[in-house]
């Protein structure tokens, strides 16, 4: 009798420490998910918006509105820092009207900042997280003091990785790895390497594109303008060009090898300067389709010299690995220019030029 007492108290003790230890767990979870104690969440932030088609840098404005607040699978980000792409400012050019934007527009999608709130379905990210964001292009919001992002397009920044180099990462970097991917190129060493040309190699994606297609043993080729041929020379590439030159225009190299892929960058690249310079069977990889490449994509399906686009893709694995690499220091962005919140229309009127060598970054 005794004993059965005695294993009776013992089985209640024990699902009372049970159920005091779970209300303990759930009670810190909703904690974090609310808010730390040292930030107050405030009711307003400064936004840049747009409110109409083209209007440049000019129709940029800033506004106070409220903080958004993060839905169930989102997470509230305090951005800190947000690189401009050529899509933002060819939205707000109506590349996409009569469908995209809804005005008014906050534009960037390309973000890297801090977790502040989370809604209750995020699973794995919480409060106080570094991240970066690949925002989706038609809500974006990056321009921004926070921006809601959904968990599926966020990731964790590795400590080391500042804001300004994990912010360049989402298009430009996704983009310069994904077209390497395409050609099958393995970025651990064990692939035999190609001959491979990278036009616009000073861009956002071209200087992600040549210190990819190093890690991944190719021999490159690059074309940019006189002024950077330093800047590609230093990032890895075997030779560089000057597109403004005969040679450069012929997209020839000292060695007069052919290339096995071309990984085109630039909308100036056309499929009847490419055919010339590739070897047989090769590829072009375009990234920044024309519309004369366009038709050719489809005219060389079958052919051995062949001319496929890539458009870049949100993919998680692909960002955790480039964060990785810039980590451990195998790769870095370069920064064109890094501007100030308050004059983000400076940053916007760098990318349209057309002219920025790497990334053209916001810090917040
Ligand atoms: N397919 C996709 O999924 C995808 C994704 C992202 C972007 N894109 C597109 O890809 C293109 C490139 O994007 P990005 O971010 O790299 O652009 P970016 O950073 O604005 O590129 C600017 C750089 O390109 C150089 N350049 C321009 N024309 C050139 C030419 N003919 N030959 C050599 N260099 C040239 C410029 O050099 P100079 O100043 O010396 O002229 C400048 O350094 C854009 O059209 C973009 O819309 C496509």
């Amino acid at each position: 009798m005794r004993t059965r007492l005695y294993v009776s108290t013992l089985i209640c003790f024990e699902l009372a420490l049970f159920f005091a230890s779970s209300i303990q767990k759930h009670t810190t979870r909703i904690c974090h998910r609310i808010m730390p104690t040292s930030w107050m969440k405030p009711s307003s932030m400064r936004a840049v918006q747009y409110s109409g088609y083209s209007g440049g840098a000019a129709g940029l404005k800033y506004v106070d509105i409220p903080v958004p607040s993060p839905k169930k699978d989102e997470v509230l980000i305090k951005v800190e820092a947000a690189s401009i792409n050529p899509a933002d400012w060819k939205i707000q050019k109506g590349m996409l009207r009569p469908f995209i934007p809804k005005f008014p527009f906050i534009p960037v999608t390309n973000v890297a900042g801090e977790i502040v709130e989370v809604g209750s379905a995020v699973q794995e990210l919480k409060v106080g997280d570094k991240v970066v964001s690949k925002l989706v292009f038609w809500k974006a919001g990056g321009l921004a003091e926070y921006v809601a992002a959904s968990e599926s397009i966020t990731v964790a920044r590795p400590a080391g990785v500042s804001a300004a180099d994990a912010a360049g990462l989402p298009i430009a970097g996704l983009t310069a790895l994904q077209a390497l991917k395409a050609i099958g190129t393995k970025f651990d060493a064990t692939c035999s390497g190609s001959n491979i040309l990278i036009t616009a190699a000073s861009g956002g994606i071209g200087t992600y594109a040549v210190q990819l297609a190093k890690l991944g043993n190719h021999n490159v080729t690059a074309t940019c303008g006189a002024r950077n041929l330093e800047v590609v020379m230093n990032i890895g590439a075997d030779e560089v060009l000057d597109y403004k030159t005969p040679e450069g225009a012929a997209l020839s190299n000292s060695s007069g090898k052919k290339y096995d892929y071309i990984v085109n960058t630039t909308t100036d690249g056309k499929w009847s300067a490419f055919k010339p310079a590739l070897n047989f069977p090769g590829r072009v990889v375009d990234i920044a389709t024309n519309f004369w490449n366009f038709v050719a994509s489809i005219l060389t399906f079958f052919s051995k010299k062949k001319l496929s686009i890539v458009i870049e893709s949100m993919g998680n694995e692909d960002l955790r690995f480039l964060l990785e690499l810039v980590k451990e220091g195998k790769l870095k962005t370069v920064v064109d220019s890094r501007h100030p919140f308050d004059r983000a229309a400076d940053a916007w009127e760098k990318s349209m030029s057309g002219h920025a060598t790497g990334k053209v970054i916001v810090e917040m």
